[in-house]
């Protein structure tokens, strides 16, 4: 289902592929190195070479918020493809690597109704970088510093694409069971106090799994609750 086209540079691939965005579903743009590459929160996602950066187009008939938690998934699969191990799914989109963060999702979509007019997928996977220029919250890995060896970035890809066609069908069908099943133990601070910054406040609980949805349930002192949108702070103390 997905076309490639590869970019030396671009400002992000994110933002390259809005202009882009009245095409099929499966446009997969890269690039080896973007200027103004975006994350989560307003924040730079820096990108040097050597890390690989691409955002790809869906066009689905509905838009739940499953579909970042199932790809955070398909990074996690595809990375232990090439032997990195022991890598968790922050929610509801990073991926760590212990406490350093090795990729994340940045995922930007229009909805009419009920209905998405598109969905823009964007990762950024940390693959043969030594070094990160930038201050970042989490201290940056690359599977070249876990694994000590380099990697080839079209590689990475396409065994990332061939699983994310494999869990889109689940995730078309409504099947999202099983890859929640999945992903269950793979949750960053499973069974620990953290705290959650919402919205309007700071939310304290310990994590215990997602729901259906991709929500996070946290057992508060007020009783269990299912967590939407939010992100989950670094350092509890603070
Ligand atoms: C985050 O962790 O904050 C999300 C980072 C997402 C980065 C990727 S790199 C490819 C795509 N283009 C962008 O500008 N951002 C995403």
């Amino acid at each position: 289902m997905f076309r490639i086209e590869y970019f030396d540079t671009l400002d992000s691939t994110n933002t390259y592929l809005q202009s882009r965005k009245s095409e099929d579903e499966g446009l997969v743009i890269v690039a080896k190195s973007q200027n103004k590459g975006r994350g989560q929160n307003n924040n730079q996602w820096i990108s040097d070479t050597g890390g690989l950066y691409f955002s790809f187009l869906l066009k689905p008939k509905i838009l739940s918020p499953t579909l970042s938690i199932m790809t955070g998934l398909v990074i996690i699969k595809t990375l232990e493809k090439f032997s990195i191990k022991n890598l968790k799914l922050k929610w509801p989109n990073d991926i760590l690597y212990n406490e350093a963060k090795i990729s994340g999702i940045l995922i930007e979509s229009k909805v009419k109704g009920a209905v998405p007019d598109y969905i823009i997928i964007g990762c950024g996977i940390n693959i043969n970088q030594l070094t990160f220029s930038g201050v970042n919250e989490y201290i940056p890995t690359s599977m070249k510093i876990i694994n000590n060896k380099s990697y080839d970035l079209n590689q990475v890809l396409n065994s990332f694409l061939e699983i994310f066609e494999r869990y889109y069908q689940n995730y078309l069908s409504q099947k999202t069971e099983c890859f929640i099943k999945e992903i269950q133990d793979l949750i960053y601070k499973k069974d620990q106090s953290v705290k959650i910054h919402l919205s309007d406040f700071i939310l304290e609980g310990k994590i215990k799994a997602l729901n259906s949805d991709g929500a996070l349930i946290v057992e508060t002192k007020e009783g269990e609750k299912c967590i939407y949108s939010g992100r989950i702070l670094k350092n509890p103390s603070t």
